[in-house]
Order: C-alpha cells, then sequence, then structure tokens
C-alpha cells in the first residue's frame, strides 16, 4: 500500500455530536419549552396541552394569545391552541355529552407531560408527548362523561412546521361518541388583508346565520364576526392556505379531520369575551381549526382514532 503524502492526521478527539433540539421544562412543571439549534421554539402548557407560543428563528410569534388570557388553570387558554374533546360548543341533544362544558374538558385539564424525542441523525426536529386519561379527570368531570379514554397529543416543532396528532383510544368496554378540534388562533397583521383558500366549492354551516348551509364560492376574506364549520370538497390533504396580502402566511394540512371551522369574532363577540384583550385584538388573529365536528365519531371498546394537522411556514 502506498503512502500518501498527505494523509490526514489521526483525530485526537471524537466528532461532536449534532447539536441537540434543547428541553426546558419551567414554571413549577407547568410548562414545557423547546428550542431547535437554529432559534425555532415551542411552548405547551400542561393545562390543556395548549401550545401558547410558536416562534420562528427570528422570533416572530405565529400564535394569538389574549393577554388576559388564563394560564393558571383556572379556565381554558384563549388563544394559542386548544384542544376540544369529547364536544364542540355544546350539545344539549346528545345526551352521553350534554352536562359537559363549552368545548369539552381536555383544553382545561392538566395532561401529563410524557416526553420528547428528537429525529433520528437530525438535529432540526423535536416531538413533545402528552397524556390525559379518565383516571386523571376530577371526580366532577368523570361523573359527568363516565367513560374509559385515553389521549395522546404529540407536538412536533421542525425548522418550518408545527405538527400536532392527536391518539384517543377507548380504555373501557362500552363504546363512546366524540368530536374533536384543534382550536388554532393563528397571529396576522391584520384580518381585512388576510384570506384563506383551500375551501372553495366547499359547504359550511354559518354560526352566525342560525347555522344555515351554505357553500363558498371564492376565497374567505373577512368583514365581519365569522364563524362557519366547513366540510373542505377537496378532502384533507389538500391545503388550505391562509395568506394576507397576497403573500402566503401558513399553510395548513389535515390527517383524519374533516371539516374546518372558521372564527374571527369581530367587535362585539370579542368586547362580550372577558378573558380576550386587547379588545381590538381580534384584528390580529383567525382562527383555522381542523376537526371532526359534524356528527359523531365512535369508537369502540379497545378502538383508536388518530388525526392531526401540519402547519408549514412559507
Ligand atoms: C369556535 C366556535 O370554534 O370557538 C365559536 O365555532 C366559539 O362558536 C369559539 O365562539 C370560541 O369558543 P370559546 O368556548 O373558547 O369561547
Amino acid at each position: 500500500m502506498v503512502d500518501r503524502p498527505n494523509k490526514p492526521s489521526a483525530l485526537t478527539s471524537t466528532p461532536a455530536a449534532p447539536p441537540q433540539a434543547q428541553i426546558d421544562i419551567t414554571h413549577n412543571h407547568s410548562q414545557v419549552s423547546a428550542v431547535l439549534p437554529t432559534g425555532e421554539s415551542v411552548e405547551v402548557l400542561l393545562h390543556g396541552a395548549t401550545v401558547v407560543s410558536w416562534k420562528d428563528a427570528a422570533g416572530a410569534e405565529k400564535l394569538w394569545v389574549s393577554e388576559t388570557a388564563s394560564l393558571d388553570g383556572s379556565a381554558p387558554v384563549r388563544g394559542g391552541i386548544p384542544i376540544v374533546f369529547p364536544v364542540f360548543g355544546s350539545a344539549p341533544d346528545h345526551e352521553p355529552t350534554s352536562k359537559l362544558p363549552q368545548h369539552g374538558f381536555a383544553r382545561n385539564s392538566r395532561w401529563e407531560f410524557l416526553g420528547k424525542s428528537t429525529s433520528e441523525g437530525s438535529s432540526s426536529s423535536v416531538k413533545l408527548d402528552f397524556g390525559l386519561s379518565s383516571s386523571s379527570l376530577s371526580e366532577e368531570t368523570q361523573a359527568l362523561w363516565p367513560y374509559k379514554f385515553g389521549l395522546l397529543y404529540s407536538v412536533t416543532l421542525d425548522r418550518d412546521s408545527l405538527n400536532t396528532t392527536i391518539v384517543i383510544t377507548n380504555e373501557g368496554d362500552v363504546a363512546f361518541d366524540f368530536q374533536t378540534l384543534l382550536h388554532t388562533y393563528f397571529r396576522v397583521k391584520d384580518i381585512t388583508s388576510v384570506e384563506v383558500s383551500g375551501l372553495e366549492d366547499s359547504p359550511y354551516l354559518d354560526k352566525v346565520a342560525n347555522s344555515k348551509e351554505e357553500t363558498q364560492s371564492s376565497l374567505v376574506t373577512f368583514s365581519g364576526e365569522t364563524d362557519r364549520i366547513y366540510t373542505p370538497a377537496k378532502g384533507p390533504k389538500h391545503p388550505v392556505v391562509i395568506s394576507e396580502g397576497g403573500a402566503e402566511r401558513f399553510r395548513i394540512v389535515r390527517d383524519n379531520l374533516d371539516q374546518v371551522v372558521v372564527w374571527n369574532p369581530w367587535v362585539d363577540k370579542s368586547a362580550a369575551t372577558k378573558d380576550f384583550s386587547p379588545k381590538d385584538g381580534w384584528k390580529n388573529m383567525v382562527c383555522v381549526e381542523p376537526g371532526s365536528v359534524k356528527g359523531w365519531q365512535k369508537l369502540e371498546k379497545g378502538d383508536a382514532f388518530e388525526a392531526a394537522q401540519s402547519i408549514s411556514l412559507p
């Protein structure tokens, strides 16, 4: 074997491991934060497993959270990504869920942090897992909805996306019905220049007009209180895109979630909502909420339902 004249010298130390996402558990174990080595970050409150912050590498916040949101567990968080389960809104005529609070109990329960994992061979993503089960609910809530269930919620932060996945399991002996939704509050600069695409030709229920059935003819724009339940015609993989002034801001793809709720409370509803602040905050937010909220999903004993939203930045 010929000896090479410019043979590299032997390594004196093992190469450094790729930088790992930094995980901080802060606020007396009430919040989990993760920061990627490139600067992107996410913060999740154990209360409701609510994502309360998602920032890009430049530190720009992507989610809207009210300045007076309760973050201490006394009420659902007004903003971020609350989880709706097992009922969307209220369902006085659906006996099993009729006694539950608006949007169910998941957003108002303390979840457990189950741990984190980073994507193999890469430092660019981190997954945070959270769990809630019937046994960790208060006795009062268990009495209102006496089913045995498990919820696993995973929040995955990538350099230019956030993915949240929910797995619902029936751990009891009887089937139960549920609805679920990921109530994402997106931060925008000016709601009057926001357009939502991907819902064209889709039927929707207009909750502002007594749940009248309509069909979306073009892009969704905002000029007053908006509260609509869309069943997108093109299916979950077709992206729903939030643009501002013609520039794309967020691209949302769904998995196993057949509806998209679009909500902006505008002037009067914001004024009437105690924890909504500042009062003109409606100008800076739009909720685009993937969910399964028309009719009921029935989960048989031992079965699981998995669903997700994936939000990408341009
Ligand atoms: C939306 C509903 O998903 O949530 C609206 O479509 C509702 O009707 C809104 O007003 C906020 O609900 P809450 O319970 O957080 O005030």
